[in-house]
């Protein structure tokens, strides 16, 4: 399944885990940073930007269409090109496995006139693509090569993009950003609809920039409305800790007896935490403690200590607050007493693998009672994991994080078939997890 060698590894059942950590920086809000700054005039600065995979190859690509993008001393710069500045990259433009760089890129790409081709792994060119051509399409975007609906795709901006209005088909923020930040690039005014309230990172840096869109209540969801010919500021970013990494340390806490950890500086945005409230429900003794503004966006520090928990219905509207949770909550979900009973998980089978078979195999696998009915995935809880399966991962990070994690409290080991997606969005995960104790050994 992976490309080049895949990477086995074993989670075994650990010792207490203990300890104070931080996560590195939110993907979202990271790969946003750079995106802006390319698109802003003057320089802006980033701290904290998340270092894996998915983000440097978003940075890549900005650089290959004329934006300096640069670490120096611990920060990263960006020179804005300003609005619609961009160039045509010399050559394919590569996405590796990241759905939002691509998607978030087409958007940026509506407001430039020239071709470029896009293509990504195994992952990333079996996903739908649709989703986001079709609005793009009616802002002038046009497909000169490729099915229309995958990877690989060339694509040509138009000279100028057309403002339209657009009510999303999928609550997905990577379709919502891609056409506010094509709007960015119109005259007049780009309108998006959501029927539900997806995560507000790109409003929230459209204002930190200085081009605050408007925002109307709309049912459970929002009407946001960005003006086009923006003229974006460089500014300074500082990315707070990836609540969706940080999931995995609070729930290895959670599963492992005696643990007791400290996750500092997680972005609590109420359109990301979804899992930790949740987790509250389920009875897991976990607090989110000093809680302060970073640039725009909320953050806090996660106090979790091992927890006996009880099996909770997961709401459909949920969802899109914690839709890369649930592979995580799945696992957990084990060691509950009682059913989880996870609803409205359509949109699971489109990321980096479909994550709802990925997960209920990996759960069988380990002797985990679970099944799925349509969009609702269901288990059955024992307050205890047997292990001893392999599960396989589908080149998808969160699969193999999860039922590693999953592994640190089984009777026994835990295999996943291919570790080397992880560095595209927590290349840390294995050094942090070590260092609060947790236990894993080469190989299946
Ligand atoms: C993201 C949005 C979500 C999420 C992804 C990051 C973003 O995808 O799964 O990891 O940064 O906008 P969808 O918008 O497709 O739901």
């Amino acid at each position: 399944m992976a490309h080049g060698t895949a990477i086995p590894l074993t989670a075994l059942r650990s010792g207490p885990l203990r300890g104070r950590i931080k996560v590195p920086g939110d993907k979202s809000i990271s790969h946003r940073s750079l995106i802006f700054g390319a698109l802003a005039t003057g320089e802006t600065t980033i701290s904290g930007l998340l270092e894996a995979g998915d983000v440097l190859g978003t940075a890549d690509v900005l650089r290959r269409m004329g934006a300096p993008i640069e670490k120096r001393g611990g920060t990263w710069h960006v020179k804005g090109r300003g609005t619609g500045g961009l160039q045509a990259p010399d050559g394919p433009l590569d996405f590796g496995n990241s759905g939002t760089g691509t998607r978030l890129m087409m958007g940026v790409l509506t407001g430039h006139s020239f071709r470029a081709t896009l293509t990504g792994d195994t992952s990333l060119s079996r996903r739908p693509m649709g989703r986001v051509l079709k609005p793009l399409k009616q802002m002038g975007l046009s497909i000169v090569e490729g099915e229309g609906d995958r990877l690989p795709l060339t694509i040509q901006g138009p000279r100028r993009a057309i403002p339209i209005s657009y009510a999303l088909d999928v609550p997905s923020a990577q379709v919502k950003s891609a056409i506010l930040l094509a709007g960015l690039g119109a005259p007049g005014e780009t309108t998006v609809i959501e029927t539900e309230a997806t995560r507000d990172h790109t409003e929230r840096m459209l204002a930190h920039f200085g081009w605050a869109p408007r925002i109307e209540a709309h049912g459970r969801g929002r009407r946001i409305t960005v003006r086009g010919d923006a003229e974006l500021r460089g500014q300074r970013v500082e990315v707070p800790g990836d609540p969706s990494s940080a999931a995995f340390l609070v729930a290895a806490a959670l599963i492992v007896p005696g643990s007791e950890v400290m996750v500092e500086n997680v972005l609590i945005n109420p359109s990301r935490i979804g899992l930790y409230l949740t987790l509250q429900e389920m009875g897991a003794d976990l607090e989110l403690a000093n809680r302060r503004d970073q640039g725009g966006e909320p953050v806090a520090d996660i106090r979790v200590r091992h927890s006996p928990l009880k099996g909770v219905r997961v709401p459909p509207e949920r969802a899109p607050s914690m839709i890369d949770e649930y592979p995580m909550l799945a696992a957990l979900a084990a060691y509950a007493k009682g059913e989880t009973r996870m609803e409205g998980l359509a949109e699971l089978k489109v990321k980096e693998s479909d994550r709802l078979a990925a997960t209920a195999a990996g759960l069988h696998a380990n002797g985990v009672a679970a099944h799925v009915d349509g969009d609702t995935l269901t288990v059955k809880g024992s307050g205890a994991a047997t292990g001893g399966g392999t599960v396989a991962t589908h080149l998808d990070h969160r699969i193999a994080m999860a039922f590693l994690t999953l592994g640190l409290g089984s009777s026994k080991p835990v295999s996943v078939d291919d570790t080397t997606m992880i560095q595209t969005s927590f290349p840390e995960f294995l050094g942090l997890m070590r260092g609060l104790g947790a236990t894993f050994e080469n190989g299946s």
